[in-house]
């Protein structure tokens, strides 16, 4: 499955969810995640993230591997997004910044 990593927290573009044929993303308060029992490796979204936070399993980042649990673990504590919304606010002053795990809201 595909995964969404650390710099979709706090920024939260969803542009990724409408390209989805099978609904797979989750959304929390400041990040969103791929169900990876229903992603199906269509690959359509990964280039639709603006600041690309979508990378397919055996390919996140380096530092990153935490997230492919937290995926599956968020995406069954949170609700289904398929419509796209407005970025958080201050998406623009927080893409790229490191360490945004601990600013993660549950
Ligand atoms: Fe959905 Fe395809 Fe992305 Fe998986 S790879 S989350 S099926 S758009
Ligand atoms: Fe996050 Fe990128 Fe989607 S910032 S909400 S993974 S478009």
């Amino acid at each position: 499955p595909f995964v969404v990593t650390e710099n979709c927290i706090k920024c939260k573009y969803t542009d990724c969810v409408e390209v989805c044929p099978v609904d797979c993303f989750h959304e929390g308060p400041n990040f969103l995640v791929i169900d990876p029992d229903e992603c199906i490796d269509c690959t359509l979204c990964e280039p639709e993230c603006p600041i690309n936070a979508i990378y397919p399993e055996d390919d996140v980042p380096a530092g990153q591997e935490a997230f492919v649990q937290l995926n599956a673990e968020l995406a069954k504590a949170w609700p289904v997004l398929t419509t796209r919304k407005d970025p958080l606010p201050d998406a623009k002053e927080w893409e790229g910044v490191p360490g945004k795990l601990d600013q993660l809201e549950r």
